[in-house]
């Protein structure tokens, strides 16, 4: 491995790299600090043909270059195209060109990136801090750098077989009977299902770790009906505890001194959904423990699988703040605003969630540490520790995420929408998450926010089918968006068991990928260097076998792929091979109906495949033929 080591300052341990190196003596000239300003700027030339690959979870392209990114974890639900930061904080990318280089910054508070944005021919990063560690990986191409880049941050997490089959999710299935309706709609339709999610209203009053007893009067022996079918229960947690007298987590929580604290040494509060909660501090191991140690009351109740959720995290209002924009309208009252008073009264509101003033009022560590200079680790944390409290085989994923996070989880990218233009930023994401070593990734297949049409929702599937989280999730007031709920159910049911005819395949990659620090979905780039190849953003390599290229447009019932060597283009459905032919090297057409999935297996490749099942435990993964 050929990695260089800056240290600039004290930086905090963000345990992101698991390998002790020794630090450079001298900082290179590119990277300048500035104590006064409190900065640390990094100056990066760019080269004409230069891609820059990488980011993890973030809008744009495969190619990063030519936009402006900011890594601060945020709870932002509308992914528009001018957004420049979700969910995740993944300071890798690697610069390809004459040369390919690659950057990982360690660093757990905001950072802004400019990739040849405001100037073509130079990336410019502005660390809102003056301490940090800084890598520079140099290797033999795009794939020796990121197996070098994951070696140093440790092995990925890796789930049980179960978690591949298909899920279903919503905001919210509200009591027993409600999923008694969906499991039936699927067993009714013949569509495989492997679980069913838990959103919030599964809990009393949004509280963590409890359970609404009127709507599962027996919740453990529901359980356990439930997994007799082969179907698992997959409840969602919080970050935020809800501050209630009596409410036996609340008083251990407060107790124990396990909640952060504001700048006066009492412990921060804030809203989210259970109304005004303490936040546990992850970033204290003991808190870490006690929390994690939780999830094992549901566990006991036969709970296998969990997904974590507001955690990066998100706080809708704190009293405080509130109270603030309340006195600066009142001001105003009886008056006839003009436009600017009118904005600014609106904006004292709309501003209230995840407000910075918030986040620098949150202490860590007894109250040493500010949580604005280490937000990024806040869900990192709360993942390991909850991870390090699981059973083995636990399923486990989080929606705010750092560096070091891949080890204990994986993640979803959040609340996405219903849009064409999402299936297509679902696909561009996985490479560069994958980089920073997330294997067990997917969007809420159909989108969350807004109204999926059948149409959307099957080819989006075609692309989902392939990503090792395959979940449909939506939102509050959406309409329905099982695979049952939109009349003919049978195009679902032939798209859905090809899932679970690979999935031998995509379970053996995976684990082969977290074994070996590898990435299964690459872009063309990192194996062509043809012109078209590096420049093809919406098709992906997937292990050394197959090459996707779905369709992402309404409409359409066929699209223009490259292929950038002799492929054989497959379809699948359900149990039937529809199409199979060799094509050679260059620009095609392909068509591709509703119920069909296609890819493209590599020359001198097999892709094997097994029969179809109505869930994961009832999978014979015996190869029934290989394509
Ligand atoms: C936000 C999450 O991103 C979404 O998936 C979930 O449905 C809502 N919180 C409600 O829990």
């Amino acid at each position: 491995m050929n990695i260089q080591k800056f240290r600039i300052g004290k930086p905090f341990n963000t345990e992101a790299v698991i390998l002790d190196f020794p630090i450079e003596s001298a900082v290179p000239e590119y990277i300048r600090v500035d104590n006064e300003e409190g900065k640390i700027y990094i100056s990066l030339p760019l080269d004409s043909q230069d891609i820059i690959y990488g980011l993890g979870e973030q809008m744009g392209g495969i190619n990063k270059r030519g936009r402006k990114y900011r890594s601060f974890c945020s709870d932002d639900p509308y992914h528009t195209e001018e957004k420049e930061a979700l969910y995740g904080a993944h300071n890798f990318f690697i610069i390809s060109g004459k040369t390919t280089v690659g950057y990982f910054i360690d660093f757990p508070g905001q950072i802004h990136w400019d990739m040849g944005f405001m100037e073509e021919d130079k990336i410019s990063i502005t660390i809102d801090g003056t301490n940090a560690d800084i890598y520079v990986i140099s290797g033999n191409g795009e794939n020796e750098i990121v197996k070098d880049f994951r070696t140093i941050i440790g092995t990925s997490y890796m789930p049980p077989m179960w978690a591949f089959g298909y899920q279903q999710s919503r905001w919210s299935y509200p009591d027993k009977n409600e999923i008694n309706r969906i499991i039936e709609g699927y067993e009714k339709a013949g569509i495989p299902l492997d679980t069913v999610y838990l959103d919030i209203d599964y809990m009393d009053n949004f509280k963590d770790f409890t359970i609404n007893q009127k709507a599962f009067p027996d919740f453990e022996k529901y359980v356990a009906e439930l997994k007799e079918k082969g179907i698992r229960l997959i409840p969602i947690i919080d970050a935020g505890i809800k501050w209630e007298k009596g409410f036996d987590v609340y008083e251990e929580g407060a107790k124990n001194n396990y909640f952060c604290k504001d700048r006066k040494g009492n412990d921060f509060k804030a809203a989210v959904w259970p109304g005004i909660c303490c936040f546990p501090d992850y970033l204290k191991a003991d808190a870490r423990r006690w929390f994690g140690d939780k999830f094992l009351t549901l566990t006991k109740k036969g709970i296998q699988g969990f997904w974590i959720d507001m955690n990066e995290p998100a706080l809708f209002y704190s009293k405080e703040k509130y109270q603030e924009a309340v006195d600066y309208v009142k001001e105003y009252s009886g008056e006839d605003l003009n436009c600017w008073e009118f904005f600014s009264s609106r904006d004292k509101f709309t501003q209230l969630s995840n407000n910075n003033e918030d986040y620098k009022n949150m202490m860590h560590l007894d109250g040493t540490v500010c949580h604005y200079d280490v937000h990024n680790l806040y869900g990192y944390m709360m993942t390991k520790g909850v991870c390090e409290s699981l059973p083995k085989d636990t399923l486990l994923f989080s929606r705010a995420s750092y560096i070091g996070s891949h080890r204990y989880g994986g993640i979803w990218t959040g609340d996405n929408a219903s849009w064409w233009s999402h299936i297509l930023l679902n696909l561009r994401m996985l490479p560069s998450l994958n980089m920073c070593g997330y294997l067990y990734i997917g969007a809420d297949c159909g989108g969350f926010n807004n109204n999926a049409s059948r149409e959307l929702l099957l080819r989006w599937m075609q692309l989902s089918v392939f990503t090792p989280l395959f979940r449909n999730h939506s939102a509050l007031g959406t309409r329905s968006q099982e695979a049952f709920a939109f009349g003919n159910s049978e195009d679902f049911k032939k798209v859905i068991e090809v899932r679970y005819r690979l999935i031998p395949y995509l379970y053996s990659l995976v684990k082969k990928c977290a074994e070996n620090n590898e990435m299964m979905f690459k872009p063309l780039g990192f194996e062509f260097k043809d012109k078209l190849s590096l420049e093809c953003d919406d098709q992906l390599l997937i292990g050394d076998e197959i090459m996707i290229a779905p369709i992402y447009q309404q409409n359409k019932t066929g699209r223009t792929v490259y292929l950038p060597e002799e492929m054989t283009f497959v379809k699948l459905s359900g149990s039937d091979v529809t199409h199979k032919e060799t094509l050679k090297k260059g620009i095609h057409y392909i068509d591709v109906a509703i119920d069909e999935v296609p890819f493209f297996v590599r020359k001198d490749k097999k892709v094997p495949l097994c029969n179809p099942a109505k869930n994961v435990d009832n999978l014979d993964i015996t190869i029934a033929e290989y394509i």
